[in-house]
């Protein structure tokens, strides 16, 4: 994982992000932070809550077609006790994304009210999009931009290569300026990062990473595992996750000379079939 942290994360890079989105923040009304379903704590930058102070919030918990739905509803409710809006979205198809312009304009309802007042009606609403790679901006930006969308350049007071969209009249996105990277001070964080593929696997060994998601799968998702993988419930009983991988393997027929099992084989597949959601909607962290 050490060698991923090197390869992946320059702390420098992350202080200029940060500096960018501060500078940023002043010319949006609202900051819409996207995170991944399936690992609510891991797909986002805990260092955001400071850097964002009170600018008003939504989550959009996307990749939500992945997840365990029981899962997203919870940290919705989560969320909710923090006053922070959250709606689960799929940026692949389109889901749930009607909801995220009415959801935005009830978060800055005060403020609408008062420009109204101020006889501003139709004032544009400015929002921020911040996210980890891979979490699915772009997936967004590109579902919510109308087809006629301007890409707004060089405005005063914006960092040369800030990006707006216009999403509708009177409503402007803006990219994330910078990269902002995930926090891979903790082991577990990268790890989570390269299950779900956010993370490259080249550079962590791919059997270690596919017993240890076994480790979580086998103990909050063994349903979804005995039907993929068409073992017994009983299979998982008193094994190691290394075990139930050579199982797999072996119930794929993942067999090298001498009838040895192929677990880097079955690694590959374990992984690929989860990131893809073959073995069910999943989510790795709860609350
Ligand atoms: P980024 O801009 O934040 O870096 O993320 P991006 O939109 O490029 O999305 C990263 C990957 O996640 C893409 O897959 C994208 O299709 C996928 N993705 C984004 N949102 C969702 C979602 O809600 N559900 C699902 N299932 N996938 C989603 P890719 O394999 O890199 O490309 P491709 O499959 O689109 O070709």
């Amino acid at each position: 994982m050490s060698e991923a942290q090197n390869i992946q994360w320059f702390p420098g890079h992350m202080t200029r992000t940060k500096r960018q989105i501060q500078a940023s923040l002043k010319l949006v009304d609202a900051v819409v932070e996207i995170i991944d379903a399936r690992i609510p704590v891991s797909s986002r930058n805990p260092d955001l809550d400071k850097l964002l102070g009170n600018k008003p919030r939504l989550i959009l918990m996307n990749k939500c077609d992945m997840a365990d739905k029981r899962e997203t509803a919870r940290w919705i409710e989560h969320y909710k006790k923090y006053n922070i809006p959250a709606i689960p979205v799929d940026c692949k198809t389109g889901k749930g994304l009607n909801a995220f312009i009415p959801e935005v304009k009830k978060v800055l309802q005060d403020k609408i009210n008062s420009w109204a007042e101020k006889g501003m009606k139709g004032h544009s609403i400015h929002v921020m999009i911040v996210g980890i790679p891979n979490v699915g901006k772009s997936s967004f930006i590109n579902r919510m931009a109308k087809k006629d969308s301007a890409k707004v350049e060089n405005r005063p007071g914006v960092t040369r290569g800030n990006q707006w969209f216009t999403i509708g009249k009177g409503f402007e996105l803006l990219d994330t300026p910078g990269v902002l990277w995930p926090k891979f001070d903790d082991m577990l964080v990268g790890e989570r990062l390269a299950f779900t593929g956010a993370v490259k696997d080249q550079v962590i060994d791919t059997e270690q990473l596919a017993v240890r998601l076994l480790e979580i799968l086998k103990v909050d998702y063994k349903t979804q595992l005995a039907e993929r993988y068409k073992l017994d419930s009983s299979d998982f009983d008193d094994i190691t996750a290394y075990e139930l991988l050579q199982r797999i393997g072996k119930k794929r027929g993942f067999l090298i000379s001498g009838g040895e099992i192929d677990t880097e084989r079955a690694s590959i597949t374990l992984l690929e079939e989860f990131r893809n959601a073959k073995l069910g909607c999943i989510t790795l962290e709860k609350i």
